[in-house]
């Protein structure tokens, strides 16, 4: 691409690759970013997203003519890119008085939007990183279409942040946050599960808003259900992916994956909880949110997993309630510097957390073919 080309590209969404997205006129205007959203998106607790790193010699072995059919089909159709171009602000997008909006509503939506936005940032790395570092011409187109995807995700996100006068500063981010190292097994379970609840999450909150739009404060909303739709593509091929090599879903694997299930899970009923003034905004209760998503993100989980957690359980849902009551409590001891009620509130936690993973889960037969559409 040449220079005068290069400025044609002013959104990242309508730029057709990752690194256009990344040069566009709204990427580059995030750089001029408040300190805060940046630090807070530079957080590493067990609460908030993280950037990852792997084995990517070892991803770029993979072959993937096992699965070649719904390989190529799933691929055909990320190239169509039906999604080109959406994801910037149009007629349907509402000017916000953030300046009039609850102070709490404010902040806590502010740190979904961060969090939101650096979780597709931290996609988008661990992609852009893949396909930058593969051979495999299968792998590294997969992984170019998907950073394509996560950076306009990100993109627009910034854009919504930048009216509230905050943006994250993604470059930044990229060279200074921390990255945790997966194995490609662990990278397969945690990434495919975060990009179908991911879906669910959007999904559950699109069509509870197309029922409820009194509820819909932002216009971002709007755009969840193609953004949604890209997430739901996105895991399908992380599913595949699993699909190549039966040992990643097999004996020891089966726990971990239930490990990963749970740990995601939890960690999304304890997150949600801690934004009860932007749940009431959208009029939605986080336990019957919690619980619609965890059913969706289940179902869906079939096409791969040989199990699937026991949602149904008594122990379930006690157990999260005694988790989320833990981690305030934490939080809570850390601000004020105590100790042993800090250490008191962790062992609670540990324990919680326990009791939900030890719940008999529930086996699966995988089917044959993989492929799900969204259907929710
Ligand atoms: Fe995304
Ligand atoms: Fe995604």
């Amino acid at each position: 691409m040449n220079k005068v080309e290069q400025a044609a590209v002013a959104h990242s969404a309508d730029a057709g690759n990752v690194e256009d997205a990344l040069d566009a006129g709204n990427y580059r205007q995030a750089v001029i970013d408040s300190e805060s959203a940046t630090a807070v998106a530079m957080q590493n607790t067990l609460l908030t997203p993280r950037f990852y790193t792997t084995d990517f010699d070892a991803l770029d072995a993979i072959d993937v003519s096992p699965v070649r059919e719904e390989w190529d089909r799933l691929i055909a159709r990320m190239k169509s890119d039906p999604n080109k171009g959406h994801f910037k602000k149009n007629a349907d997008w509402e000017q916000i008085d953030w300046d009039g909006m609850d102070p709490k509503l404010r902040a806590e939506f502010t740190d979904f939007l961060i969090s939101s936005c650096t979780a597709e940032f931290s996609g988008c790395v661990l992609y852009k990183e893949m396909k930058r570092r593969g051979k495999n011409e299968d792998i590294t187109t997969l992984f170019q279409l998907m950073a394509r995807d996560e950076a306009r995700h990100a993109g627009f996100i910034n854009d919504a942040l930048r009216e509230a006068g905050i943006a994250v500063n993604l470059t930044f981010l990229t060279e200074k946050k921390k990255y945790t190292f997966f194995q490609p097994k662990f990278i397969f379970y945690a990434t495919y599960l975060s990009e179908k609840i991911g879906y669910a999450r959007y999904i559950t909150i699109f069509r509870h808003l197309q029922k409820n739009p009194q509820h819909r404060f932002h216009p971002i909303f709007k755009w969840f259900e193609e953004w949604c739709n890209d997430e739901f593509g996105h895991g399908e091929a992380f599913a595949l992916l699993m699909k190549t090599d039966p040992r990643l879903t097999r004996g020891i694997n089966a726990l971990w994956i239930k490990f990963f299930l749970t740990a995601v899970y939890s960690t999304m009923f304890v997150r949600d909880h801690q934004r009860p003034a932007f749940h009431q905004a959208l009029g939605i209760d986080p336990d019957w949110f919690a619980q619609s998503v965890f059913t969706k993100t289940s179902e869906i989980s079939r096409q791969v997993f040989p199990l699937t957690l026991d949602i149904d359980h008594p122990r379930w849902k006690k157990n999260l309630k005694a988790l989320q009551r833990a981690n305030v409590d934490l939080a809570e001891a850390r601000k004020n510097g105590r100790l042993i009620k800090r250490l008191f509130a962790s062992a609670r936690a540990g324990l919680a957390f326990v009791a939900l993973l030890t719940i008999p889960s529930i086996r699966n037969k995988v089917p044959e073919r993989t492929r799900l559409e969204p259907v929710y």
